[in-house]
């Protein structure tokens, strides 16, 4: 039978989940305003299962400046499970999520220069390196950071 992938939601109950991802996947410390900021975004952070396994994650923050935009602060998924498509279907979730509200103008990211697999990964959906960034990480070298974003055209 083939795995199923599936998508929950991040609630105060299974945040945890998510926390334990994130000390796997990346080399930078979250801090309570990352995790507040995601359950408050509400259908645009998932966790992403492999049959019964927590294997991946998207988190975002919703933000009003004017119009609205979508900023991922994470997206992530564990090594052994790369290439499966879960990357690509939590990405999705929140591209399509966003073309159906009528609000909002943007999505957007920050990817440190090096990382050339997400890089890739996300000029396939469309983003484009608007905006280069030095020393915007403080731990982890290379520092530096591009803006990675997408334009987002309601649709209904
Ligand atoms: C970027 C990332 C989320 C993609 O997740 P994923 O589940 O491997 O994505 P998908 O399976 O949907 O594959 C997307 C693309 O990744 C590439 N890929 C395929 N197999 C792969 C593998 N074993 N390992 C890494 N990348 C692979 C392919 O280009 C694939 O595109 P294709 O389906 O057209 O061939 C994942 O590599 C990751 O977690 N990286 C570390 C964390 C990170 O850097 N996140 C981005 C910054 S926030």
């Amino acid at each position: 039978m083939a795995a199923v992938i599936s998508l929950d939601g991040v609630r105060d109950k299974n945040v945890m989940q998510l926390k334990k991802l994130n000390t796997v996947l990346f080399p930078v410390h979250y801090n309570e305003k990352y995790y507040t900021d995601a359950i408050a975004s509400a259908d645009f952070t998932k966790l992403a299962y492999f049959s019964d396994i927590c294997v991946g994650s998207i988190a975002c923050r919703l933000e009003k400046n004017g119009v609205m935009s979508v900023y991922i602060m994470t997206l992530g998924v564990l090594a052994p499970y790369r290439g499966l498509g879960i990357g690509t279907k939590l990405l999705k979730h929140v591209l399509d999520l966003s073309e159906k509200k009528n609000n909002i103008s943007k999505i957007y990211l920050h990817v440190q220069t090096n990382n050339e697999d997400a890089i890739a990964f996300y000029k396939k959906f469309g983003f484009e390196i608007v905006d280069t960034i030095h020393n915007y990480y403080a731990n982890i070298s290379p520092p530096d950071c591009y803006v990675l974003s997408k334009e987002v055209h309601a649709k209904k």
